[in-house]
């Protein structure tokens, strides 16, 4: 992504210059498939993302230009105006889910780009909502709140991509805060910056390069199958609304009540909500070694339970045991994309290297190193 590229795309599009917007891509540390589940995240925003320069043109119509695939689509604001595009959904389900909202908005002309790796598992599809929704809010001054605009993001996924997402990475999207992961109660949205400085270890992402074709239809799924047994539970615990609010008491009550593979999925859940506190926990003592046993269980969760990953991130978590990295897992939705690996300085290369050969070598094919730096939220960019 290079900002004088999108200027320039504009210009030359357009004729004249807009304003530029960004909003990142986002890590996890732990607290996986938990956020629609009512429990706890530990996202961050990353310093790569979306970048769009955008500026009004007065009319009913939206022109914009998808500058890494090279395509550009036109659509008005209306339901019956949705574009064919996939990327250009996004755009047009922001603009929507603003309108429904009671948002007087209006056309604009729009350049994009990213840098934030599609399909790894990082949120590509929230960097480019909370962009859409954030420069639109301030473009038509419409006086949104940040909760507001990581909701608009979320709908957009319900409503014009079909994924029933939760609302992490939308939420890091655009309360991202550099050196800080957000510690957020997906159930209150009650949060807090939780400042992430772990003095002698580094956050590395290694991308399997898979890309799950289903994950979304996958990722349905698992959702349905918490919803299952939440029902099963609240007939005995009215209390109950999410899994988070479960035991494995609980849960244990209704095995007989639900399929095997829901009671797999909802111990998952159930010990993950757990995991993520136990580490909050470990955090504030600055014990990486218990955040990073967390970040193995969850992996191993992740994997057996809740059946998420795949042979290649398998391969890349038994590596960086191998290795001795302190914490490793799948992140994010799963069925492909990164795995996040917390590793002491002096393991770093020697890991690196080995993770880059070890995968070559099984594989036939290149795995990729992303360093992360934990940066800001969605804003505007001066040109
Ligand atoms: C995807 C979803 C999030 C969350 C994660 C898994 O990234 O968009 O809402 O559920 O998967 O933790």
């Amino acid at each position: 992504m290079n900002k004088s590229e999108v200027r320039g795309k504009f210009h030359e599009l357009f004729g004249t210059d807009g304003k530029l917007f960004f909003s990142p891509g986002r890590i996890n540390l732990i607290g996986e498939h938990t956020d629609y589940n009512g429990g706890f995240v530990l996202p961050g925003a990353v310093d790569k993302g979306m970048l769009a320069e955008i500026r009004l043109n007065g009319t009913d119509k939206v022109r914009a230009f998808a500058y890494d695939l090279n395509e550009y689509a036109e659509f008005g604001l209306n339901e019956a105006d949705a574009p064919t595009q996939g990327w250009a959904k996004y755009i047009f389900g922001v603009c929507r889910e603003i309108i429904k909202r009671g948002g007087v908005i209006g056309g604009f002309d729009t350049v994009f780009s990213g840098n934030v790796p599609l399909g790894a598992g990082m949120s590509s599809s929230a960097a480019l909502e909370s962009t859409y929704a954030f420069a639109l809010n301030q473009l038509f001054s419409l006086n949104i709140d940040k909760f507001e605009l990581a909701k608009i993001g979320q709908s957009t996924e319900h409503n014009y991509v079909g994924v029933k997402c939760g609302i992490m990475d939308q939420f890091a999207s655009v309360f991202g805060s550099t050196g800080h992961l957000i510690r957020l109660d997906c159930r209150s949205l009650e949060y807090k910056y939780v400042p992430f400085n772990p003095v002698g270890y580094k956050l590395v992402l290694v991308d399997s390069v898979v890309k799950h074709e289903l994950a979304s239809s996958a990722y349905n799924k698992r959702r349905e199958s918490c919803e299952a047994a939440v029902a099963a539970i609240a007939k005995r615990h009215p209390e109950v609304k999410f899994l988070r609010d479960a035991t494995m008491d609980m849960l244990n009550e209704v095995k007989n009540e639900i399929s095997a593979e829901d009671y797999m999925r909802a111990e998952y859940v159930i010990g993950e909500v757990q995991r993520l506190l136990d580490a909050c926990d470990a955090l504030e003592k600055d014990d990486y070694e218990t955040v990073g046993q967390k970040m193995y269980e969850t992996h191993h969760g992740m994997s057996k339970l809740y059946e998420v990953s795949c042979e290649e991130l398998d391969f890349l978590n038994d590596v960086a045991k191998e290795c001795g990295v302190t914490g490793s897992r799948v992140m994010g939705g799963g069925f492909g994309g990164c795995t996040i690996n917390l590793v002491k300085d002096e393991l770093y290369e020697p890991f690196i290297e080995k993770v880059k050969v070890a995968f070559k070598d099984k594989f036939g094919k290149e795995c990729k190193i992303y360093p992360v730096n934990i940066g800001d939220g969605s804003r505007e960019i001066n040109a």
